[in-house]
């Protein structure tokens, strides 16, 4: 791909994706962007052109442009600000950790690490456990059609409240949804007009939001005020806040609060209902997730090492990110003319990195399509080879949350499982999936309770040592 002109280095000319006259590839983007963007490698190449929503965008794919991301090159090549910009400014705020980069991106990075952190959940997995029951008893009943995207999408809300702030605020979540849900069409995915902003439910749903966001700041600053604040992501980010407030500022604690539902809400639900249809439409799935998770449940006390061993369970969330990553392709711009594989990617464009490319080739994953939870155990370690498997993202950004995330899925997953009798709505159902703002599952995607198969029963809290 690369000539040489007069001893000098020129690189290839970057081929264009044939799309339809003026809107490019848009449909067949929003239709399946994973497959999207596996057919043009495929086609073109790890370096390739595309026209999606009006917008000329370069992309880079497969394993090595994965790999890439975790270099000094693709560190100091790439940037995030303008992905984000948007959505920062609609908060007045003057930066979130998704949009900065370099030393600030380190120290916001190093402030909220023991907040996400798998250490969040110590000790709480009873809590977690009775969130999962609160939410089957108001949100699974027996005999109905269960649409499941949007039922884990209130569970996790109140599971992320329990986690980072220490409250579950029930009475904000359908607001903290459609929030999140409008701000991610319109101003991240950018797949709906900003106009949409004005309507009269996302003004209300925002509304509450910012007066949670109120009282949470005023009751943080009581426990800052009487040198007792507690220790979860809002207690550490209001201490930075005091520490530096020139970095950590008055007006980003709004966004700061929220955060963590628009980095977790979207992601846990759209992957926990993928799980869901994998574990229920393969055939000797069910029994072996069942089998794992009433063991787990047989038990009085349940820790994070309990939840972390349920391999089989792990092994069947790790299929539904591959096989339905909720980022297809992480976005950037580059700093500089950005070399690779032959090409040259120039200055201050958008760029997609192509991250779950490899996980849809038959060359890593052998019968690709097929949900095989156990492609992940210990013999085959599929996801293993460099570059192949990235569902967190790659990178300075990859998800701060990766580790606290896989053991709220596995208690989702088991809890579910353990409690209820699910098929899926109709039997022989099909998936449909949605595009945005994650891509992931339809909401249309429904499931039959078809009874209880063990009932709510609280746990003995663990004993954490000092
Ligand atoms: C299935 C669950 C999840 C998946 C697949 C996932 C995936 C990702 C990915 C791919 C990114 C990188 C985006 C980019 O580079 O542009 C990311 C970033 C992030 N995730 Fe997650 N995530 C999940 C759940 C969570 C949860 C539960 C939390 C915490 C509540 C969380 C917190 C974060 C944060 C804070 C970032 C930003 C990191 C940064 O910009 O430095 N994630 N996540």
């Amino acid at each position: 791909m690369v000539a040489r002109v007069d001893d000098e280095m020129v690189t290839a000319k970057i081929p264009r994706v044939k799309g339809i006259p003026f809107i490019g590839s848009t449909l067949e983007m929003a239709k399946d962007p994973a497959a999207f963007f596996v057919r043009a490698y495929r086609d073109y190449g790890p370096v390739y052109q595309v026209n999606v929503f009006g917008r000329k965008q370069y992309v880079i794919a497969g394993v090595e442009a994965a790999k890439l991301m975790s270099t000094k090159k693709g560190r100091d090549g790439l940037r995030s600000k303008e992905f984000w910009q948007d959505f920062v400014d609609h908060f007045g705020a003057s930066k979130t950790l998704t949009q900065i980069d370099g030393d600030e991106h380190r120290k916001m990075r190093a402030i909220m690490r023991r907040g996400f952190s798998r250490e969040a959940a110590s000790g709480r997995y009873h809590l977690l456990t009775e969130i999962g029951d609160k939410s089957i008893a108001r949100d699974w009943r027996e005999g109905e059609s269960i649409p499941v995207v949007e039922a884990f999408q209130y569970m996790i809300v109140q599971m992320i409240g329990e986690m980072m702030s220490g409250d579950a605020p029930l009475e904000y979540v359908k607001d903290i949804r459609t929030n999140i849900l409008f701000l991610l069409n319109t101003l991240v995915a950018r797949v709906r007009p900003k106009f949409f902003l004005q309507s009269p439910k996302f003004k209300k749903a925002s509304k509450r939001v910012d007066e949670l966001g109120e009282k949470l700041i005023a009751q943080f600053k009581a426990y800052a005020d009487t040198g007792e604040l507690p220790d979860n992501l809002l207690g550490d980010v209001y201490q930075a806040h005091i520490d530096d407030p020139e970095f950590v500022q008055a007006r980003d604690l709004s966004v700061l609060l929220t955060g963590p539902y628009v980095a977790g809400l979207d992601t846990v639900a759209n992957t926990v209902a993928a799980c869901t249809y994998g574990i229920l439409k393969t055939p000797g799935v069910l029994e072996k997730v069942q089998a794992e998770a009433d063991a787990l449940y047989a038990k009085d006390t349940v820790t994070e090492a309990d939840i972390r061993g349920l391999d089989y369970i792990q092994g069947c969330l790790k299929e539904a990110m591959r096989l339905w990553p909720i980022a297809v392709a992480q976005m950037r711009t580059t700093n500089h003319d950005l070399e690779f594989e032959g090409h040259t990617i120039p200055k201050d464009e958008l760029i997609f990195i192509g991250t779950s490319v490899p996980h849809f080739m038959e060359e890593y994953f052998p019968d690709p399509f097929k949900f095989d939870p156990e492609r992940f155990n210990e013999e085959r370690r599929e996801h293993m080879k460099p570059g192949v498997y990235a569902p967190f993202g790659r990178g300075p950004h990859s998800c701060l949350g990766q580790n606290l995330a896989e053991v709220l899925m596995g208690v989702i997953m088991a809890r579910l499982f353990h409690r209820l009798d699910l098929s899926l709505d109709p039997p022989g159902y099909v998936l449909k999936t949605k595009s945005a703002p994650t891509p992931g599952p339809s909401m249309s995607f429904a499931v039959k309770v078809k009874g209880e198969r063990n009932p709510a029963k609280n746990l003995i809290p663990e004993v954490l040592e000092e």
